[in-house]
């Protein structure tokens, strides 16, 4: 499949744009500084909070906040449970700090995509290769 390529001009803090890569949803949003620092900080139970489980992002992103940019996450929108699209949910929207939540069976995922303890998902949310072309701009895949 050919690389998607994503503008983030237009990405507002907490916003989140989806686009398809390779037949996957594939989202993208912008984190503020304070978001990103609760991620580093989490006192929340994650199963892989430091990313080891290597097969789930590429090398070059930092484990803990799972980017190239702390400010933007980009990652694969299928569930690792069974393969369900999981909402969006911003971090005003909930009480857990705001990520992803599967509606099949109840998995939830940090603003990093981290798996939480306690539900059916095992790994983290899938990041996708991907490039910055210039500050303004992702490449994926
Ligand atoms: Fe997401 Fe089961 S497919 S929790």
């Amino acid at each position: 499949g050919a690389p998607v390529e994503v503008p983030l001009d237009k990405l507002e803090e907490g916003q989140m744009v989806k686009v398809e890569w390779r037949g996957k949803p594939v989202f993208v949003v912008k984190r503020s500084e304070t978001v990103v620092d609760a991620l580093k900080n989490t006192t929340q139970e994650l199963k892989d909070p430091e990313s080891q489980n290597i097969e789930q992002q590429p090398e070059y992103v930092d484990g803990v906040t799972r980017s190239i940019r702390p400010d933007v996450i980009v990652l694969v929108g299928i569930c690792t449970h069974l393969g369900c699209v999981p909402q969006h949910l911003k971090e005003t929207e909930v009480d857990w700090g705001g990520g992803f939540f599967c509606p099949c069976h109840g998995s939830r995922f940090d603003l990093a995509g981290r798996v939480f303890a306690g539900v059916p998902a095992s790994k983290n949310l899938q990041v996708p290769p991907y490039s910055y072309q210039g500050n303004n701009k992702i490449v994926i895949g």
